[in-house]
């Protein structure tokens, strides 16, 4: 029953994907005599905690009653109601403890690590941006079976199918912020919004990476409204007018040192966690993506391989730049699982 009611917990805790960042997900069952008589999660940043909410919503008095939390709550507030147990996922990457400490102290039976690592990667956006106040960053490229992000003239529409795309979309709705370097803009031209059928959409903030800022000024990512931002990362070479122009389209252009015609991607990551930005979704291409592999900063590697095969040595693969020399030194990721949509196998690792 447990493992149910903590798995209940993780589904309500999803409900908030899109408008949490940068807070974490949490979900929260309350059970009295053997009966679910609350529910709750946490709907958006800055709102109430999921426990508020669920005690809020409660059918009965919730005195003497346990509770489901894929995320240590704030032992306060669980004093306060006269909670009888707590189980909890895991500890929050913040107080790592101190709270159940508080909860024990105070006479409350506390379970914790149920479901833990289904509880921590729902949450792993959370656990290092709370610690590192970096985001977390994901890696998502749909290539051929032959191993190309795009054909010999760049055409990339569309390597996956309908079903793949809709993962991509999920991804879109989970994170903070999704990139893009210039060429994919020219040759793209990409929307980079989050389209999904059934709920609320929640656009991440676009992020394209131009030393100079020249992109065409009818892109469709330079197109702005309240509910989808774009920032431009430039160099501090970028021209005043081109910035002038950018700027007057509503895009923040944020300025970086620039050195041997590159970025650094440690100083992206962390100008943009010092904006609140917790996740970045780095949908390519392939020098945007080295550039993000040689600094390092790559925390998590979806890649979808599509059953089509299309040539050519001077297509784009999906991780470009000058390559390492000898296998001994290649990235190898870790906790690696697959699953198949549609015809494709969508891989997934960490590094
Ligand atoms: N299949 C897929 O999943 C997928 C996804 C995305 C893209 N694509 C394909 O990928 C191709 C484009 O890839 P690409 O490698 O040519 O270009 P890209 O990675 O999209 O853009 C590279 C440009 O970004 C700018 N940039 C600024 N700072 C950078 C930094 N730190 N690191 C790297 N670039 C930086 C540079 O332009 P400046 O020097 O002018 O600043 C650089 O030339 C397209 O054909 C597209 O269709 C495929």
């Amino acid at each position: 029953m447990q493992l149910l009611y903590m798995n209940r917990a993780i589904e309500l805790a999803k409900m908030g994907i899109g408008f949490v960042n940068p807070d974490p997900l949490v979900g929260v069952i309350v059970v009295k005599n053997g009966k679910i008589i609350a529910e709750g999660y946490h709907k958006g940043y800055g709102r109430f905690a999921a426990e508020v909410e669920a005690f809020n919503n409660a059918i009965e008095e919730v005195n003497g009653a346990d509770i489901y939390i894929n995320l240590e709550p704030d032992a306060e507030v669980i004093i306060a109601k006269g909670i009888r147990k707590v189980y909890i996922g895991m500890l929050h990457p913040k107080g790592k403890g101190r709270n159940v400490e508080i909860m024990r102290g105070a006479g409350i039976e506390v379970e914790v690590d149920i479901l833990r690592e289904e509880c921590e990667e729902l949450n792993e956006i959370s656990i290092q941006y709370l610690s590192e106040g970096k985001p977390f960053v994901f890696t998502k490229w749909a290539m051929t079976l032959d191993g190309k992000l795009a054909s010999k003239t760049g055409d990339s529409k569309w390597i996956s199918g309908e079903e793949s795309l809709r993962f991509v979309h999920h991804l879109r709705q989970r994170v903070a912020a999704i990139m893009v370097g210039e060429n994919t803009v020219r040759l793209d031209d990409p929307l980079l919004t989050t389209r999904l059928e059934g709920v609320n959409i929640s656009n991440p903030i676009r992020v394209i990476l131009s030393r100079y800022g020249d992109i065409a000024m009818e892109a469709k990512v330079l197109k702005v409204d309240k509910y989808t931002k774009t920032i431009v990362i430039a160099s501090n070479n970028i021209s005043w007018e081109r910035e002038k122009l950018l700027r007057e389209r509503g895009v923040e252009v944020l300025k970086l040192k620039e050195t041997n015609r590159r970025i650094d991607f440690n100083d992206i990551v962390q100008a943009l966690g010092t904006r609140g930005i917790d996740s970045l979704y780095i949908e390519g291409g392939s020098e945007v993506l080295a550039s993000a592999f040689e600094a390092g900063v790559v925390n998590k590697v979806y890649a979808a391989i599509a059953p089509k095969i299309i040539g050519g040595k001077n297509a784009v693969t999906p991780v470009g730049g000058s390559g390492i020399e000898k296998m001994r030194d290649a990235i190898v990721l870790k906790r690696v699982t697959h699953e198949i949509v549609g015809s494709e196998v969508i891989f997934k690792g960490y590094l």
